[in-house]
């Protein structure tokens, strides 16, 4: 019976920020059904592998986990093993002819149903190898999915889901199907719980996350107006936005909105107009350069972070070139980067050939890091001997010391050492920047404030 106190699940997560979000809606959901989750693989009853298909690289890994599950099932006729996520609405069909021994494969509108399919599993025979339960659909709104009891200091929640961008390298649109807004009634609802059970940060998300709303008459701009006034959250941010929906009136509007924090992850991409305009990016270098000027105008201090795909279909070394250029103009903080990764389904795969080696790929992704840890660790130096508002996310202990981890408001990492335990998690503190790295910033606590 599921619901007996002994079943075990384990979920693995991979990809990106909506997924640690999905993940945690789904295992709330699973615990409803009586089952206690578990860090150890070996002794669960139930197997869930959260899937990401952005690059060949996320999908490999979590086709191996699926792989070794085999073993496991072998030993435990018993156990159920899912699949869910972007790989599971990518590859479909092909995962049960692949591996045959899986009980579910759910993509990702499905997914939320999991009590449902679990329990028509439960009343299947397992054994007879026959009962595998595929579920693709991306036609329904998804609705009435709200996490109950985050305590963490800082949370994540998908606001958006899907994407229309169509930029010609990336499968998400044609796994998470079209744009879709949630209410901001179900959001409110959700934070509120949030903040009575002590978060402190809520942390917005979506994949074009300024566009919020355009699909029910509401706004983000509206939406962080009344996430401000929830008692107990101290901090708001929100990724990702792309650099075409982030308007001057709403950074006008949100500049001056206490509890949103001096952040942006906007990302460019590519610093080539020719490489833009092929990855359907609709904006150029010296707009996305605008908009940079525009956001620093309004919000002086705010930190800046991307992404960047470098050794895309046609990139040559002076395209490559206007990137490095493009980072170093615009100051950026910190950058994620990444190879081009041809993905089946996706317009370049399908129009234009993968055609920088990968050897040069790899040559391109060390000089574009090189660069922008130069670029974060100029930034970060900035910083010394400036006063920040750290809020304290996790502590871990070393030779009789207790080191802090946490945040400014501009999202730069803090550590802090002690001797003893006098700040609490959740905690905001007024922290002395003493010292700087390419990827955090050390600091000292300010007395007497
Ligand atoms: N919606 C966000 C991010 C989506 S995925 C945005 O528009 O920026 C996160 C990042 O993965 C992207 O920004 C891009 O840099 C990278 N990415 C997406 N598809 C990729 C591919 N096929 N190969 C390499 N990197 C890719
Ligand atoms: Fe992918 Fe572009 Fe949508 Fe981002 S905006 S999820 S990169 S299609
Ligand atoms: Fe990956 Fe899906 Fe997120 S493809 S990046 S897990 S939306």
């Amino acid at each position: 019976m599921l619901n007996e106190s002994s079943q075990k699940f384990f979920i693995k997560t991979f990809g990106c920020q909506m997924n640690v979000y999905d993940s945690i809606l789904i295992s709330e959901k699973i615990k409803k059904l009586g089952y206690i989750e578990t860090d150890n693989i070996k002794e669960a009853d139930l197997i869930l592998i959260n899937t990401c298909a952005v690059r060949k690289l996320a999908e490999h890994k979590a086709l191996s986990e699926l792989g070794a599950t085999k073993k496991l099932k072998e030993k435990n006729p018993k156990l159920l093993v899912g699949i869910i996520g972007c790989i599971a609405q990518k590859l479909g069909k092909k995962i049960i002819s692949d591996f045959p021994f899986v009980d579910f494969v759910l993509g990702t509108k499905e997914m939320y149903k999991i009590p449902f399919y679990l329990q028509k599993l439960e009343n299947s025979d397992i054994s007879s190898g026959s009962h595998n339960i595929l579920k693709l659909s991306l036609d329904e709104k998804i609705e009435g999915y709200k996490t109950e009891h985050v305590n963490s200091v800082s949370a994540f929640i998908t606001i958006v889901r899907g994407c229309n961008n169509f930029c010609t390298y990336c499968i998400v649109p044609f796994v998470r199907g079209r744009e879709e807004s949630r209410s901001s009634k179900e959001i409110l609802e959700e934070i509120n719980a949030m903040a009575s059970n002590r978060v402190k940060e809520i942390v917005l998300l979506g994949q074009n996350v300024n566009i919020f709303g355009k699909d029910n008459n509401e706004s983000l701009e509206d939406l962080l107006y009344k996430i401000n006034n929830i008692n107990g959250i101290e901090r708001i941010r929100y990724f990702t936005s792309h650099p075409k929906d982030v308007t001057e009136n709403f950074i006008k509007n949100v500049k001056d909105i206490k509890k949103v924090c001096e952040h942006i992850h906007i990302p460019f991409q590519s610093g080539s107009n020719k490489i833009l305009k092929s990855m359907n990016r609709k904006y150029t270098r010296e707009e996305y350069i605008e908009k940079i000027h525009m956001i620093r105008k309004y919000i002086p201090n705010i930190s800046i972070t991307t992404d960047i795909i470098v050794g895309f279909s046609g990139e040559t070394e002076k395209d490559f070139n206007e990137t490095l250029d493009l980072l170093e103009t615009c100051k950026i903080d910190s950058i994620y980067s990444f190879k081009y990764s041809p993905r089946e389904g996706t317009i370049s795969y399908k129009n234009f050939a993968d055609d920088v080696l990968i050897i040069e790929k790899e040559r391109r992704l060390k000089v574009l890091n090189d660069l922008a840890n130069q670029i974060s660790l100029e930034c970060n130096n900035k910083y010394i001997s400036t006063i920040q508002e750290v809020l304290w996310e996790s502590i871990s202990e070393n030779n009789n010391s207790f080191i802090y981890e946490g945040r400014t408001r501009s999202y730069k990492k803090v550590f802090l050492t002690l001797n003893n335990k006098e700040i609490k998690l959740g905690e905001i503190s007024k922290v002395k920047i003493i010292g700087a790295s390419v990827f955090s910033l050390y600091g000292e606590i300010v007395k007497g404030v």
